[in-house]
């Protein structure tokens, strides 16, 4: 259990974003991968992203290629979801969001300073992702120099967070709803 109901909702708040802060520094932390939604064009698409830092308002970031279709997706429509479960602590966490491009900024270039050599490849294919492609292989090629052009910084901004703690038949369920620099809280029905 992360919470349980002798916690004020203050206290509750605090454990959601201290295990998310967790999840950012430890790969195996069962919220390191996050099930990203997005919108186009009215239709929900969702993926996993790698959570690697949370920001002092509680931004989630996350990296991705410039290139792929998440990106269009946010370019269009900046209003995201994301959806954390731990399985130890049975914890589920959801969050309404907007998300925030940075691309050749001076905040994408000091993270793309923290991306090892071997990793940056992971923005540098030669061929966009999703090109349709004859053989596999083909996508498996790399410039001789890796550049930071197409390296992109997400931060996802939540405007709402959503807190449900299984436990037996007595589950706790929070909601949380950003208003300015506050957050308007509230115990609800699971
Ligand atoms: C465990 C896991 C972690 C992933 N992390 C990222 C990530 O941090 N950034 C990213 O752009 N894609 C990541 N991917 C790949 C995306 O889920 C997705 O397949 C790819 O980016 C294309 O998505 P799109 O077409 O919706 O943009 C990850 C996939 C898995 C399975």
């Amino acid at each position: 259990m992360l919470i349980n109901a002798a916690n004020t909702l203050p206290e509750v708040f605090q454990l959601v974003f201290d295990e998310i802060l967790l999840a950012s520094k430890q790969p195996s932390h069962p919220f390191r991968f996050m099930s990203l939604a997005t919108v186009r064009q009215q239709s929900p698409d969702v993926r996993y992203v790698v959570l690697r830092s949370v920001g002092d308002r509680h931004q989630l970031v996350f990296f991705s290629d410039y290139r792929t279709e998440k990106i269009a997706h946010i370019s269009e429509n900046p209003n995201v979801s994301v959806l954390l479960y731990h399985s130890q602590k049975m914890v589920q966490v959801r969050i309404k969001a907007t998300a925030a491009i940075h691309r050749n900024s001076e905040l994408a270039l000091y993270y793309w300073n923290s991306v090892a050599q071997e990793a940056r490849k992971a923005y540098n294919s030669s061929i966009s992702p999703g090109t349709p492609l004859s053989q596999p292989e083909e996508a498996h090629n790399w410039p001789e120099v890796m550049g930071s052009d197409d390296f992109v910084v997400v931060e996802i901004v939540p405007s709402q967070l959503d807190v449900l703690q299984l436990n037996g038949l007595s589950h706790l369920r929070a909601r949380f709803l950003r208003e300015e620099d506050n957050w308007d809280m509230q115990w609800v029905a699971p």
